[in-house]
């Protein structure tokens, strides 16, 4: 007779990244202090010398480089990628600081079930640098959003956002590393709740919660 409770496995993750990976470690963190129910299963980058590898080794998590240089083509990478990640038959792909525009191809194979995190407050300033262009245009609020992929770029529907002031003397360093900290807030929250079945993408593309329509982002800092 078992003596002790059965561990449900987590949520089976596949982790792509490109640089610091700092959002790859709050989930490392999350799942290591055993309040994030995930199994990351393999961590990938587009780049080897992105520091998230050296993260994703010391965790001693299984790694991956798939160097876009060595492709010539945007879809001749994504055919690629896309089998290595379903190879690991991950229910959940984190798009986690992933630096690439991804194909219509690759994105429908992953539909419903693929994450991005974006470090602005989405619709506002999809693309590079955000937090230049948020200073730059008066914005008294910035903040990260988290959103299902789809083929348009940081456009899939958004489900998590957190805001953050624009401080008098911000330059793009001190406002980044702002929505950075609350980024780490809100991915393994949103992942949280798609593990525990709370979160899904409707067919006609409404995120779901708890059975309500999203039309907006549940803003965190109301939570
Ligand atoms: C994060 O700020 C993330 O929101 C951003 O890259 C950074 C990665 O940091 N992603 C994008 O800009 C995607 N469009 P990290 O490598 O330390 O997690």
């Amino acid at each position: 007779m078992e003596t002790h409770a059965r561990q449900r496995p987590g949520l089976s993750l596949v982790v792509l990244i490109s640089g610091s990976g700092s959002n790859l470690q709050a989930l490392i963190d999350g799942q290591l202090a055993g309040d994030l129910p995930i199994d990351i299963r393999a961590v990938v980058s587009n780049r080897a010398d992105a520091f998230g590898l050296e993260r994703a080794r010391r965790a001693d998590l299984t790694t991956r480089v798939l160097d876009h240089r060595d492709f010539s083509s945007r879809a001749a990478y994504d055919a690629e990628l896309a089998p290595l990640i379903q190879d690991f038959a991950p229910e959940l792909v984190i798009l986690a600081g992933f630096m690439r525009i991804l194909t219509p191809t690759f994105v429908a194979r992953f539909h419903g079930r693929m994450f991005n995190i974006h470090p602005s407050l989405l619709p506002k300033f999809p693309g590079l640098h955000t937090h230049q262009r948020a200073i730059d245009s008066g914005e008294r609020e910035h903040g990260a959003t988290v959103h299902f992929v789809t083929e348009q770029l940081d456009g899939g529907p958004a489900v998590l956002q957190a805001r953050v002031p624009v401080l008098p003397g911000d330059d793009a360093e001190t406002l980044a590393a702002r929505v950075l900290q609350q980024e780490h807030l809100i991915y393994p929250l949103a992942i949280r709740w798609f593990a525990a079945g709370r979160l899904r993408l409707a067919n006609d593309g409404t995120p779901l919660l708890d059975g309500n329509a999203l039309h907006t982002p549940v803003q965190f800092n109301q939570l």
